[in-house]
């Protein structure tokens, strides 16, 4: 008889990170836990290496070092808003979300060796992605095999963890430092009920920039002791970012380390770095991080007094001068889960057991354009009006009413917008409602714009015009560039299911 406490792989969370990915499940007990990929490792590193040779595709640890570093593809998570991204290799392009089906493949056939097939996932986002980046999500998924019936916010995600696992509650801080980007979160915990407040992020800060700065430390010394510059590769550069990455979790823990650098041919020099090196180097990066805290205080009018904690979500976050920092910050420790790296997934996995409140903000800000006076200089252009700010609770549902500048209008067109900017040129454009009116019409018509949006993060947009009483809806999908068709999934699913992953 099978001992195992029944795994219900009905509920199984995925973290797609940026540098790692991990997958959770809960057993029937209710705890959620890591499902190890079949190297054994517990997080899947984020990169491919597309053999020349053989016809598979290595996912994880392998990839790292595997090969041809023009062949191998790293942090894809950062172009998944990019609807003009591509990777080419060997003469084929990829966009993101086929490079994150290559991920997603490899963690559901890890996983399915230990719990059978799983097809019902959810997938974590971070809280300021995109329309496009996650409808390109859930086509990844879908490539994968895999159906995404919820993606959930990652500090979403990440406070599940915590308040399931250490009782956490009131006003928190969700610090999420990872390997490309830092999000910083204020919500309210309540019983089974998180209410999100705020959500802000840097999509370029994170711990790749700390290997970056350990990357010049060791060539500056190997420059100071050899007297030249080290010379580079591409497979140098690559195999020095990897090092880079190394050096740096092990000033986690020490106090100082020392690296062989360089080459048999150019010579190779022992160099040591020592942790007051590395904390004067990126003192910088952490400052960012915690301009971004006050930042957010700043726009929900609060102060580190009225957080109540600050959990730390994320890799870097294992890095001491971050812990300090905050400390001093906040005049308390901020709270570690300790497998930082893992909580964004196994709470995922807890979201789609549990049947949890979570009301969410807005993520941006959605508008429309329209002719309005320059208040300095009185002069009429274009610009972005926005209908529902960024940070709004949801559901919501908020109106603007606007007036028609033109005589004789047959159709009313109201293109919607994604973006906080006032300059037309910086929002996305993610529908348009177009409404057929009576000819005949003067100018100066009352038009009412509608936005209503709802716990899916779905939005619907309403026209009304009250000159003829006539209103028109519709569901707002992401229609944008870059948005792959459910055609074009079929495909690629159909070409991804005859891909060796490895
Ligand atoms: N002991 C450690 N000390 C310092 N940094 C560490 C340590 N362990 C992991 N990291 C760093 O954490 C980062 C990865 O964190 P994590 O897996 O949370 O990121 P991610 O989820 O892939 O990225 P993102 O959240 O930006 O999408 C890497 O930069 C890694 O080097
Ligand atoms: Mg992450």
């Amino acid at each position: 008889m099978d001992k195992r406490t029944k795994i219900t792989a009905d509920y199984v969370g995925i973290d797609l990170g940026t540098s790692s990915s991990a997958l959770a499940i809960v057993r029937e007990n209710g705890l959620p836990e890591i499902v190890p990929n079949a190297d054994g490792e517990r997080l899947t590193p984020s990169i491919v290496f597309f053999d020349e040779h053989e016809d598979v595709k290595l996912v994880g640890s392998a990839a790292k070092t595997a090969g041809d570093p023009a062949n191998t593809v790293h942090y894809i998570k950062r172009h998944m808003d990019d609807p003009d991204y591509t990777v080419e290799i060997a003469g084929e392009e990829w966009t993101p979300a086929e490079i994150s089906a290559l991920i997603l493949a490899k963690l559901k056939k890890d996983c399915s060796r230990l719990i059978g097939d799983i097809e019902d996932v959810v997938i974590a986002v971070p809280a300021n992605f995109n329309e496009l980046a996650r409808s390109a999500t859930e086509a990844a998924a879908k490539m994968a095999g895999l159906n995404a019936v919820r993606l959930v916010n990652e500090p979403t995600a990440a406070a599940l963890y915590y308040a399931h696992t250490q009782g956490i509650q009131g006003r928190v801080m969700v610090y999420d430092l990872g390997g490309g980007t830092l999000d910083i979160t204020v919500m309210e915990i309540v019983d089974d009920r998180i209410d999100i407040l705020l959500s802000e992020g840097a999509t370029h800060l994170g711990g790749f920039d700390f290997d970056a700065t350990i990357t010049d430390l060791l060539m500056k010394a190997y420059r100071e002791q050899k007297g030249r510059n080290l010379q580079f590769s591409e497979y140098h550069e690559r195999n020095m970012l990897v090092l880079s990455e190394e050096t740096k979790k092990v000033l986690s823990k020490l106090n100082r380390v020392t690296e062989s650098v360089g080459t048999k041919k150019n010579g190779i020099a022992d160099i040591e770095i020592t942790r007051e090196d590395f904390e004067a180097a990126t003192r910088r990066l952490i400052t960012r991080t915690i301009m971004l805290v006050e930042q957010a205080l700043k726009a929900i009018g609060a102060t580190v007094d009225d957080i109540d904690d600050v959990l730390l979500v994320g890799g870097s976050t294992r890095i001491p001068m971050v812990v300090e920092t905050l400390t001093e910050q906040f005049g308390k420790k901020p709270v570690s889960c300790g497998n930082v790296d893992e909580c964004v997934a196994l709470g995922a996995a807890l979201y789609a057991h549990q049947s949890l409140q979570v009301s969410e903000v807005c993520n941006h800000s959605y508008g429309t354009l329209a002719l309005i006076e320059d208040a300095v200089t009185g002069e009429v252009k274009v610009q972005n009006s926005i209908v529902i700010p960024k940070n709004t609770p949801i559901p919501c549902s908020m109106s603007q009413t606007y007036v028609t500048s033109e005589e004789n209008e047959k159709y009313i067109e109201v293109e919607i917008t994604q973006g906080e900017d006032k300059d037309p040129r910086y929002v996305d454009i993610v529908g348009t409602i177009v409404l057929e009116v009576p000819e005949g019409r003067a100018a100066g018509c009352e038009v009412t714009v509608t936005y209503s949006y709802d716990e899916n993060q779905r939005v619907q947009a309403e026209i009304y015009d009250a000159e003829s009483g006539l209103s028109y809806k519709i569901d707002i999908e992401y229609q944008g560039r870059g948005v792959l068709t459910d055609a074009d999934v079929e495909r690629k699913s159909a070409y991804l299911k005859k891909v060796r992953v490895a």
